[in-house]
Order: C-alpha cells, then sequence, then structure tokens
C-alpha cells in the first residue's frame, strides 16, 4: 500500500465518522505553534505502537520526535464503534493524544489536508509505521516553562566533589545485576561518593506498583525510571539503575535524556540457562510451568544491548572483578 492509499483510507474512515455528525465549520486560523496534539492514527508496522514508545514524525515541513501519551481508544472500521485499547497493531486506527520533542505548527486536517497530516517512523530502522490526521491541537503545556535556578547541576555536583551519571544496569532476571549493583553502591559509599540505587524490584513496589509486566507497562516502567534517573543526576548523584529494561527503545530513550558520557549502560551478560539454573526467586520454574506468563526470555522478549560502554561476563565471575571493572571506568571518565 502506498503512503497515499494510507492517508486516503484515514480521510474515508473520518468522512464516514463524521458524516452522522452535524458539519462544523471550523475557522481556518492558523494555529499557533504546540508539542500537544489529537489525531486519528493509522499503524501499518507489525510491531505494535505502544504508548510513551518514541517514534519520530514529518509533519509538511518539520520533523521531531514523538510520544503517544494516551491511545484514547481505537476504531472498528465496520461498526466505527470505539474499543478500548492498550496498544495500536497493525493495520488498527486509533484516536491518540500525541506530546511532541518541539512546538511544531501544523493544522487541523478538515481545515488544511497537508498540514494536518503526518507520518510515523520508527527511530532505528527508519520505516515509515504510521500515517495520522490531526483532530487539533492541545494547549496543555502552553504555559509552563523552564525556571533556570541559582543552584543546578553543576553546584551540586561540585558541592558533592563528583561527576554524576546514572549507571544503567541491563539484563536477564537472575543474571546479577541487583547483587553487582548493590556491591557496587557500597563501595562508592566508602569512597565518600553521593549515590543512589533505584532497583525494579523495590521501585515496582511503590512509584511503579500499577505496572505489570506486559510490553506497555514494561515501556512506561523504565519510561518513568529513566525520568526520575534523570532527576537523580541533576541532584549530583551517582546514580545506580537496575532493571531487566528488555527494549532497545527505551533504552536508547533514556540515553537520550543524559548529555554525552552521563548514560553509562552496563550489560550483565549471563546466559538464560545460568540464570534458569540460578532461579532465586522460583521465577523461570513458574514461568516454564506456564503459571506466569510474560517472563522475559521466556515468553517475553530480551533485546540484548550491542554497543554497551560495559559489558561483564557473570556466569562464575567474583562479584568484586566485576564491581571493580565499573570502578575502574568512572576513574578513567573522572566520574569518582
Ligand atoms: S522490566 O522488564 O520492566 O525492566 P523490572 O526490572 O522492573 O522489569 O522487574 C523485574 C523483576 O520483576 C524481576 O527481577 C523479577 O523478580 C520480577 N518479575 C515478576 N514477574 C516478571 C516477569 N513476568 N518478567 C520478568 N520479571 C518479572
Amino acid at each position: 500500500m502506498s503512503e497515499n492509499d494510507h492517508f486516503s483510507r484515514l480521510h474515508n474512515l473520518l468522512d464516514r465518522i463524521n458524516a452522522g455528525h452535524e458539519k462544523i465549520n471550523k475557522v481556518a486560523e492558523k494555529s499557533e505553534p504546540s508539542d500537544q496534539l489529537a489525531a486519528y492514527i493509522l499503524w501499518f508496522d507489525s510491531e505494535p505502537m505502544i504508548p510513551e514508545r518514541t517514534y519520530s514524525i514529518d509533519f509538511e515541513t518539520e520533523s521531531t520526535l514523538v510520544q503517544v501519551t494516551d491511545l484514547s481508544f481505537k476504531i472498528d472500521v465496520d461498526s466505527l464503534s470505539q474499543l478500548a485499547a492498550k496498544k495500536l497493531d497493525q493495520d488498527e486506527i486509533g484516536y491518540c493524544k500525541l506530546s511532541l520533542g518541539q512546538r511544531v505548527s501544523f493544522d487541523s486536517y478538515t481545515s488544511d489536508q497537508k498540514t494536518g497530516s503526518f507520518k510515523v517512523f520508527d527511530t532505528f530502522n527508519n520505516s515509515m509505521v504510521g500515517a495520522g490526521l490531526i483532530d487539533f491541537a492541545l494547549r496543555r503545556a502552553q504555559n509552563i516553562s523552564w525556571h533556570q535556578t541559582n543552584i543546578n547541576q553543576e553546584t551540586r555536583s561540585k558541592n558533592k566533589k563528583q561527576k554524576p551519571c546514572v549507571l544503567w544496569f541491563t539484563g536477564l532476571s537472575g543474571s546479577g545485576k541487583s547483587t553487582i549493583a548493590d556491591e557496587l553502591e557500597k563501595k562508592l559509599h566508602e569512597l565518600g561518593k553521593h549515590t543512589m540505587l533505584l532497583d525494579g524490584d523495590n521501585v515496582r513496589h511503590g512509584l511503579n506498583r500499577d505496572l505489570g509486566f506486559t510490553d506497555q507497562d514494561r515501556v512506561e516502567n523504565i519510561r518513568r525510571i529513566a525520568e526520575v534517573s534523570k532527576l537523580m543526576v541533576s541532584s549530583g548523584l551517582i546514580t545506580i539503575v537496575s532493571f531487566i529494561s528488555p527494549f532497545r527503545s527505551e533504552r536508547s530513550m533514556a540515553r537520550k535524556l543524559f548529555n554525552d558520557g552521563e548514560f553509562i549502560e552496563i550489560y550483565i551478560d549471563t546466559p538464560i540457562e545460568v540464570c534458569e539454573a540460578r532461579d532465586s526467586k522460583g521465577l523461570y520454574k513458574k514461568a516454564r510451568a506456564g503459571q506466569l506468563k510474560n517472563f522475559t526470555g521466556i515468553d517475553s522478549d530480551y533485546e540484548a544491548p550491542e554497543m554497551s560502554e560495559i559489558v561483564l561476563q557473570n556466569s562464575d565471575a567474583n562479584i568484586d572483578d566485576l564491581v571493580n571493572n565499573i570502578l575502574d571506568y568512572l576513574r578513567t571518565n573522572s566520574n569518582i
């Protein structure tokens, strides 16, 4: 199907939806640039559209990053009824609220078909994954601007005599992330460094207790933790993050929140057979018995990183050696 076909499918559908309604004569005023909008999206990638995942978006003249912050409903194209949805699968059409990486000028598709439409792309392979028609701009974040404070990341870090960063551990359940992270924090503490450890199991007891283990929930889990670790880094802390973080898309999103050199990915490369043999929480056994769904490495994906700053093999390694590896890296890069 060509790009034009995708857009005409969307146009036809919206014509059918609007046919039953009184025609609203929208004033064709030029809209102020905005970074939030409501739109209909037709998704055509075989990978589903997941809310809060970062994609690229092309408008008539501008491009930026985009996240679907709310998938209000998807549309049954036969009955035109609105269905609850957590993601958009291939060929589905949904009504979404979008948040953009910057303010952009656009119109509603009823006032201008060109400036009222957009294309969505995968940020990794740049393939076109969706097409959209704009309903209206949202004005929510319009009156919020960034407040420059007197005390900032630099001054806070100077006081702590360290260069803050995030040490982002990723790896399978049972790979040893939490054990290494815990030991690393202990060593940093002994060196008089100011740290914070965010661990998946712990954060899921509080801030993220509403999230489970579907792909959508994991995307949101990592989005929140990336934002929290950004706050921690701006407070001057060496922030240790220990989450499975199975998807490269969210790890890349997290990395982009930070300045060069601040995001240090540590891949705990332990083969699944070893993790499963350890099975310290008995979760692999439950997953194999079909009592635990969406378990990473069994019936939920783990996309291994390709270019981590630090890769640690942890089948039968000595924890002290692994921690010293990380400390050496931090010394070389003048973090400590
Ligand atoms: S993540 O995939 O969203 O990054 P996170 O690190 O927060 O996961 O949580 C993983 C921890 O939750 C595991 O260490 C394990 O103890 C527990 N857990 C419970 N159910 C699952 C599951 N289905 N898949 C993976 N881990 C699970």
